[in-house]
Parts: structure tokens; sequence; C-alpha cells
């Protein structure tokens, strides 16, 4: 039963901080393995593929997920996004992401997607192609890897700069620490909201739901020339 506590609440729980953590690493890692090409193609398939599952595991989770995580708890009308960047939104909707905040996640999720789907079907014409390139025509091979390489990369870049822009602007101007509760789960509130749920059976519900999401993606490489 989600416990109701108007000051400390639990808003994310630990799968969803996992895989922030693990995303804003493997990230940081496709950027520079992608960058090294030479010799780095295989980790940067590595960290790809990693991603992969994360993206898969987070699209699951954001149904059956902890109540801040659920896709539906984020999901703001245009109207209260202008309400919020004026100033006058709903304190409620300060819990979980934030509608401006909302944006910008819904925006990395769908191009972190585009970005790891092209990848899968890329061919640097050097030392490697993505495992599913074999599957389609030459001519889409090179739209995909220019997309992956030429637009894909610069939004993703764009768009993670401006989530930290935006971070370090809730600090500095706002006052409204963010990045402690994605670190410890737990925010303090000035009103009562709801919990997500974070304990032991959803953390290894959490666990299992990812190791399948890993066997899926190992599955989806498997089909591709070894
Ligand atoms: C040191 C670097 C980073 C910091 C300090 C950071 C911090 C944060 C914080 C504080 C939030 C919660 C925002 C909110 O309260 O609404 C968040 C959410 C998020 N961040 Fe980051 N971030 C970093 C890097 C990245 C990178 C590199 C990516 C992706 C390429 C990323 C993708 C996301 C996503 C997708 C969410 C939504 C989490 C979810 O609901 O599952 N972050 N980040
Ligand atoms: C979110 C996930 C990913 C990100 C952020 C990413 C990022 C990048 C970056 C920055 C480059 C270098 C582009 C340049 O030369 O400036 C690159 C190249 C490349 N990536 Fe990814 N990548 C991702 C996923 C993948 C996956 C899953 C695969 C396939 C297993 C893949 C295959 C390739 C290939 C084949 C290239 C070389 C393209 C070329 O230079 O012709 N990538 N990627």
């Amino acid at each position: 039963m989600p416990d109701v506590t108007p000051s400390r609440v639990r808003v994310w729980d630990l799968p969803t901080r996992v895989f922030h953590w693990a995303l804003a690493v493997s990230f940081l890692g496709l950027i520079v393995s992608g960058k090294i090409a030479a010799g780095a193609m295989p980790w940067h398939a590595r960290f790809g593929y990693l991603v992969a599952s994360l993206l898969l595991f987070r699209s699951i989770w954001g149904f059956v997920g902890g109540r801040w995580s659920r896709f539906g708890s984020f999901v703001h009308s245009p109207r209260s996004i202008l309400r919020h960047v004026r100033g006058h939104g709903d304190p409620k909707h300060a819990v979980g992401h934030n509608p401006l905040g909302a944006m910008s996640v819904w925006a990395l999720l769908l191009f972190l997607m585009a970005q790891v789907a092209t990848g899968l079907f890329s061919d640097d014409r050097l030392e490697f192609s993505g495992p599913l390139s074999a599957f389609v025509s030459e001519s889409t091979v090179k739209l995909v890897t220019s997309y992956h390489r030429y637009v894909g990369q610069r939004v993703l870049i764009g768009l993670v700069a401006l989530h930290l822009g935006a971070i370090a602007y809730y600090r500095l101007r706002r006052k409204q620490d963010l990045i402690g509760p994605m670190l410890r789960g737990d925010k303090q509130l000035a009103f009562s909201a709801p919990a997500s749920r974070d304990d032991l059976v959803s953390r290894l519900a959490a666990a299992a739901l990812f190791a399948a999401c890993a066997g899926a993606v190992a599955w989806l490489v498997s089909l591709g020339p070894s």
C-alpha cells in the first residue's frame, strides 16, 4: 500500500533511477566510442544494445512501474505547460516530471529510440555494420546511416544539453534540486502526495523485466550475421 505523507515522498523508484543513470553513462560511452570509431565500434554496439534493453524496459515500466514513473503521470496539455512556464502551474505537477520536464523526457526517449533503431541498420563501410543492416537494401542502409550520423546524434546532443541546462536553471533560479531525488528517490513536498511503489517485490519484478528485455534484444541482434 503506497504511503501518503505530507513531506517526504518516494517519487523515483529504484528501477527508474538505475535506468536513468545507466542510460546517462551509456550515452557518454556511445558518443565517445562513436567518435573514436576505429577499434571502438564493438563497444559502441555493446553500449547501444544496453540502451536498447533499457529503453524497452522503460517503455514497459511506463505502464506498470511506480506511480510517478508511469507515462500517464506526465502527459500534460499545452495549456498546463504554458501555465507552468509562466509560473502559475499547479504545484501538484512538481511531484513527478513537471510539464516542461515531461516534454524533454518524451523528446529524449523518442530520439533515443530512433537512434538505436537506425544504429541497428547502419554501416560505417569500414569495420562495423549494424546487425540488421543485412536485411535491408543498400539505399536504406545509406539513408538510416546518414540519419544516425548527421541528424540523430546532433538532435540528441542538443536535447541532453537542454536537459542539463534546464536542471541547472531549476537549481539556480527556482531553488529546486531535481538531481537529489533522481539519486535518492525522495522529494520533500509542502503537501501530501501518494508515493511510488518501491519495495522488494517491485524491484525484483523490475530486475526480471529488465532481464527479459535484454534477452529480447540479444535475440534480435542474433538474427544478424555473426
Ligand atoms: C550528469 C548528467 C545528467 C544529470 C545530472 C541528469 C539529471 C536528471 C534529472 C534530475 C532528472 C529528473 C528530471 C525531473 O525531475 O523531471 C532526469 C530525468 C531524465 N534524464 Fe537525465 N540527467 C543526466 C544525463 C542524462 C542523459 C545523458 C540522458 C539521455 C541521453 C538523460 C535522460 C533522461 C531521461 C530519459 C529522464 C526521464 C527519466 C524517466 O522518467 O525515466 N539524462 N535526469
Ligand atoms: C542511443 C544510442 C546511440 C547513440 C547515441 C549513437 C551515437 C553515435 C555517434 C555519435 C556516432 C558517430 C557519428 C560521427 O561519426 O560523428 C555513431 C556512429 C555509428 N553508430 Fe551509433 N549510436 C547509438 C546506437 C547505435 C547502435 C545500437 C548501433 C548498432 C549496433 C550503432 C551503430 C553505429 C554505426 C555503424 C556507426 C558508424 C556510422 C558512420 O560513421 O558511417 N549505433 N553513433
